[in-house]
């Protein structure tokens, strides 16, 4: 069975690489009209290179931008149908130890993975509430549900923290027939970030994290598509608040 969305607007954040480009080309695919953000120009343009993705650069700790972005692909293409937060990670950061931990590297840390989805759904619910119906998912990780391999304190917080923020908006939007759900991926090497903590793991760790998947082998960013399309798709109309892990089966 395959998933149509023909004519559905999507709005994505982080999608220039990873999860947001697998995420971004697979609703095109099906005929989504898709507006993909990013701050990363040069991955933005490769992504958008398919008929039905437009391109928007975009620094989403910039909040009157994220505002404006929302808009713009209002006022172009309508309410938007789904919205997709992707955007985060670790920003490039290390882990310190706690007394170490520097405040400006916990904040922009959370502006990122949690506070862009705040400005995001704050933009876009109005018009989603106007017309009855909307799909928000929002990209959380295996750090949302337990600590993470990392060991970065707030990427560990903000992740647990879009996981509240999804149960929470599930009921406050439900009753406007717009449903919120996350995904919590666990480790895919899919990006420079990801790539750089799998290859420093060394051959010895990353067999013994590969023994500890059900299926014995890591996963590519189109399963984590898979799932969003899932959460957008009319097979998820009665599922909201819910967190969807897709990690292989890790324990
Ligand atoms: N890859 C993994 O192993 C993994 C596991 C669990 C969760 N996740 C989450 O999945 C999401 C995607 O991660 P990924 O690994 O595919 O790639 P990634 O973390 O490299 O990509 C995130 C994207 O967000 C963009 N971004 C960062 N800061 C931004 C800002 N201020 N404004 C606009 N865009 C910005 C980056 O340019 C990048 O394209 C992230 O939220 C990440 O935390 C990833």
């Amino acid at each position: 069975m395959d998933l149509n969305f023909a004519g559905r607007i999507v709005a994505i954040t982080g999608a220039a690489t990873g999860f947001g480009r697998a995420t971004a080309r697979a609703f095109a695919r099906r005929g989504a009209q898709v507006h993909a953000a990013d701050l990363d120009a040069a991955g933005l343009a490769e992504t958008a290179n398919l008929p039905g993705i437009a391109g928007t650069v975009l620094d989403l700790t910039d909040h009157g931008a994220v505002a404006e972005w929302i808009a713009g692909v209002e006022r172009q293409a309508g309410a938007i149908g789904v919205l997709v937060n992707n955007a985060g990670g670790v920003l490039g950061r290390e882990f310190h130890p706690i007394e170490e931990a520097d405040y400006q590297d916990w904040r922009a840390i959370l502006a990122v993975n949690l506070d862009a989805a705040f400005l995001t759904i704050r933009a876009a619910a109005p018009a989603m509430k106007r017309a009855g119906t909307g799909r928000i998912v929002n990209i959380s990780s295996g750090a949302g549900l337990r600590a993470s391999r990392t060991g970065i304190q707030a990427y560990t917080s903000a992740k647990h923290a879009v996981i509240g923020l999804t149960r929470q908006m599930a009921q406050e939007l439900g009753p406007h027939g717009i449903t919120v759900n996350a995904v919590a991926p666990g480790l895919f090497p899919v990006s420079a970030g990801t790539w750089k903590q799998w290859n420093g793991y060394g051959p010895e760790k990353q067999r013994q994290v590969i023994q500890g998947l059900a299926l014995r082998r890591l996963g590519k960013a189109e399963d984590i598509a898979k799932a969003v399309l899932f959460f957008a798709s009319d097979l998820a109309d009665y599922v909201t608040g819910q967190v969807l892990p897709v990690n292989g089966g890790s324990f």
